[in-house]
C-alpha cells in the first residue's frame, strides 16, 4: 500500500491526491483522503477502484478544505477492496483518522476486546482495530494522543507503517514505523511522511528514514523523531537527487515501454563505472580475498523477478567461484529451517529494498551468522540499510510493476561480484576474465540494437496474442531467462504461461502441449542449442507453434526448425541473459497492448510488497 501525509498551510487535499497518484504502483484497488479542516472538521472520502475515481469525487481535491491530512492508496490484504475497507479508517466517534501499511496479525483478539467494550466497527479491516483501539486510550489517557499511540503500538503485533491525525489536535500529524517503509519529507512550512520518496519529491528532495520502533510527531514547522520509549532520537537527513523526470512517463504510452527502451542506459550507468582500467572495482564491497575463501556457500534470497535473477546468478556464480550457491524463495527460507553458518555468504536481490518476504530472511540469515550482500535499486530502503554491504543498481526510479530495467541491473552486478570475486579466489584464467570485461561493455550497444528491431516482436505478438496458454522452454541460463519470460508474459497479459527446462517437459508437461499450443524456445546458450532443439522438435512432432530465440550466428541452423525466430547479437555465453531477455519483455509488453490489458497496474498486483 502506499501513504502519504502532509501538514503545511497549503490546502492539503490536492497534494495527497498528487502524492497518491505518484504512489499508485504501491497497490491500486482503492484509495482514500482524510483532511481536517478548522471549519469543516475531520473530512474523510474513500472510494473502491483506481485513484481518478476518488479524484472525480472531490473534483482533484477543490471539494476538501484543510491544511493537514493522509492519503492511501490500498492493496487489498484484509477484507475485499471496497469503499469501507478502503483507508483512512476513522474511529468510531470520528476523531481520529488512520492510513496504514502492514498487517495487523492480533487484529481479531483486540476487535474482540473492543467489541466487548461496546465499540462498533464499520469494516473488516486490521486497521480499523488500531483507529478504535486508539481512540480507546486517548479517551482513557485524558486525551495524550502521544501517550495512546505508544500504548497502541504495544499492544499491536505485526508490521506496520501508520498515518495518525486527531481532530482535537489540527496542528500535528503523526507517524510510526515497523517493518513497513515510512520517510519524512521536510520543507520550508510544511513536512511529509509517504511511504516512499515518489510522493514527495515534487515538493522536497530532503528526507530521512524511520527506522523500526521510531515515532514521528510532524507540524507545519518541524519535526521530532522518537524512540519506542518517547526519548528523542536525530535522524540523520538524505538529499535525494534524482531528477522529478525520471518517474515520468516522458512521452511514452507506459512506464513499462519506457523502462524498457531506458535499459542501455541503466546498465551503463551500473556497470561503467565499476570498470576501471579492465577490472571489475567494487569500491563499495568489504568482502576479502581471506573472507571469501572461507565462504562455504552463497545463499540467494529474493522475491518474484529479483529470484529468477537468483536462479541466473546460481549458473553464473558456481561457475565462476566454484562454490555451492543455492536460491530460494525469501518467502520458503524463513520457514525452511535453513543451513547457514557464519561461512555463509547470503546474497540478498529486491529493487525496492523493502520486501517484506525479502527484509524478513535476510534478517533470519544474519541471525543465524551469514554475512549479507544485497543488490538494491531503491537508496535507503531498509534491506539496504541493514545489510552488511550493499550494490545499488542504477536504474533510476520503476514505477511499471512488471520489472525490467530492474531486473535488467540486477543481473548486470551479479556479473560484477561474479568475476570480482573470482579474481579474488583465483577461480578464473586472466583471458577469460578479460574477455568477459570486454564484452560486458558491449552490451549496452546490443541492447540498443535489440530494442531497435522492436517491430519484429510486435509482429510476433500480433500472431500470438489470443493463445489462451504459452510455455517457454531452455536449458541452463536460457531456463532461467525463461522463468521471467513466462513471468513477464502472465503477469501483464493474463495469459496462461509455464517455463520449463527443456529436458523436463517431457516428464510429464508434454501432455499439455496440443497442435497450435505456443512454445517459446530459447536456445541462446551455445553449449546446449543442440540439446534444446532436440526438444523442440518433440514439441514440434506434437504439433506446437515454436518461436525460436537464439544469436545471430544460430540464426540459419533455428529456422530449419521453429516456426518464427527472434535473433540477438552474439555475446559471451555467460552475459546471453541480458540480451536474451529484452526480446521477451517486448513481446509481454506486446502482447498485453493487443489484449486491451493495463500493463503499468495489472490486476491483484503491487510494486512492492510489504506484507507477508
Ligand atoms: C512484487 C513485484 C515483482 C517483484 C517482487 C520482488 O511481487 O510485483 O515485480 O519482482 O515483488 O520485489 P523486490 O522489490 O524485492 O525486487
Amino acid at each position: 500500500c502506499g501513504i502519504v501525509g502532509f501538514i503545511g498551510r497549503e490546502e492539503a487535499a490536492p497534494i495527497l491526491l498528487d502524492g497518491l497518484a505518484r504512489l499508485e504502483y504501491r497497490g491500486y484497488d482503492s484509495a482514500g483522503i482524510a483532511v481536517y479542516g478548522a471549519k469543516e472538521g475531520l473530512q474523510v472520502v474513500k472510494a473502491k477502484g483506481r485513484l481518478r475515481v476518488l479524484d472525480d469525487i472531490v473534483a482533484g481535491g477543490k471539494t476538501i478544505h484543510g491544511h493537514m491530512g493522509l492519503g492511501h492508496t490500498r492493496w487489498a490484504t484484509h477484507g475485499e477492496p471496497s469503499d469501507v475497507n478502503s483507508h483512512p479508517h476513522v474511529s468510531e466517534d470520528g476523531r481520529i483518522a488512520v492510513v496504514h501499511n502492514g498487517i495487523i496479525e492480533n487484529y481479531v483478539e483486540i476487535k474482540e476486546f473492543l467489541q466487548a467494550q461496546g465499540v462498533h466497527f464499520a469494516s473488516e479491516t486490521d486497521t480499523e482495530v488500531v483507529a478504535q483501539l486508539l481512540e480507546y486510550y486517548y479517551k482513557d489517557g485524558q486525551d495524550d494522543l502521544l501517550g495512546a499511540v505508544v500504548k497502541v503500538l504495544h499492544r499491536i503485533q505485526g508490521a506496520y507503517a501508520f498515518g495518525i491525525i486527531c481532530a482535537d489536535r489540527p496542528d500535528e500529524l503523526i507517524a510510526a514505523r515497523k517493518d513497513s517503509p515510512l520517510i519524512l519529507g521536510y520543507g520550508k512550512g510544511f513536512h511529509f511522511l509517504a511511504s516512499d520518496v515518489t510522493a514527495v519529491i515534487k515538493y522536497t528532495r530532503e528526507v530521512s528514514y524511520l527506522d523500526d520502533g521510531d515515532i514521528a510527531v510532524l507540524t507545519a514547522d518541524g519535526i521530532q523523531v522518537y524512540d519506542a520509549l518517547l526519548q528523542p532520537v536525530e535522524k540523520e537527513r538524505c538529499h535525494v537527487d534524482w531528477e522529478i523526470s525520471a518517474a515520468e512517463k516522458g512521452g511514452y504510452e507506459h512506464f513499462m515501454a519506457k523502462e524498457i527502451m531506458e535499459q542501455p542506459k541503466a546498465f551503463r550507468d551500473t556497470v561503467f563505472p565499476r570498470i576501471q582500467d579492465g577490472r571489475v572495482v567494487l569500491d563499495d564491497l568489504s568482502l576479502t580475498p581471506d573472507y571469501l575463501r572461507e565462504v562455504d556457500k552463497l545463499y540467494i534470497i529474493a522475491c518474484g523477478s529479483s529470484y529468477h535473477v537468483g536462479m541466473t546468478a546460481k549458473y553464473t556464480l558456481e561457475r565462476l567461484l566454484r562454490k555451492p550457491v543455492e536460491v530460494t524463495l525469501a518467502s520458503e527460507f524463513r520457514y525452511c529451517d535453513p543451513i547457514v553458518t557464519d561461512k555463509t555468504l547470503a546474497l540478498v536481490i529486491s529493487q525496492s529494498g523493502e520486501t517484506i518476504d525479502t527484509l524478513a530472511a535476510m534478517r533470519e540469515a544474519k541471525r543465524l551468522g551469514a554475512r549479507v550482500l544485497s543488490i538494491v535499486n531503491v537508496v535507503g530502503s531498509t534491506i539496504a540499510r541493514e545489510s552488511d554491504d550493499v550494490l545499488y543498481t542504477w536504474a533510476g526510479p520503476e514505477i511499471a510493476v512488471a520489472t525490467t530495467k530492474a531486473y535488467s541491473t540486477q543481473l548486470a552486478l551479479v556479473y560484477l561480484i561474479g568475476l570480482y570475486c573470482a579474481r579474488a579466489l583465483e577461480t578464473i584464467r586472466a583471458a577469460d576474465y578479460d574477455a568477459i570485461v570486454e564484452e560486458l561493455l558491449l552490451i549496452p550497444t546490443k541492447l540498443e540494437a535489440i530494442l531497435e528491431n522492436r517491430e519484429d516482436i510486435q509482429y510476433f505478438a500480433s500472431l500470438y496474442f489470443n493463445h489462451p496458454s504459452i510455455f517457454f522452454i531452455g536449458r541452463n541460463i536460457d531456463y532461467a531467462v525463461g522463468l521471467e519470460g513466462s513471468l513477464k508474459l502472465k503477469e501483464i497479459s493474463y495469459i496462461h504461461s509455464e517455463a520449463y527446462a527443456a529436458g523436463e517437459l517431457k516428464h510429464g508437461t508434454i501432455s499439455l502441449i496440443e497442435p497450435g499450443t505456443l512454445v517459446v524456445a530459447l536456445a541462446g546458450y551455445r553449449p546446449l542449442f543442440e540439446k534444446t532443439m532436440s526438444n523442440v522438435v518433440e514439441v514440434k512432432s506434437r504439433g506446437a507453434d515454436v518461436l525460436g530465440l537464439t544469436t545471430q550466428s544460430r540464426g540459419d541452423e533455428i529456422q530449419k526448425t521453429v516456426d518464427h525466430a527472434i535473433l540477438i547479437p552474439d555475446t559471451h555465453p555467460m552475459l546471453l541473459p541480458s540480451l536474451e531477455v529484452v526480446p521477451l519483455q517486448l513481446f509481454a509488453y506486446y502482447v498485453a497492448l493487443m489484449r486491451g490489458c493495463d500493463i503499468d497496474k495489472p490486476r491483484n498486483l503491487a510494486k512492492s510488497v510489504t506484507v507477508e
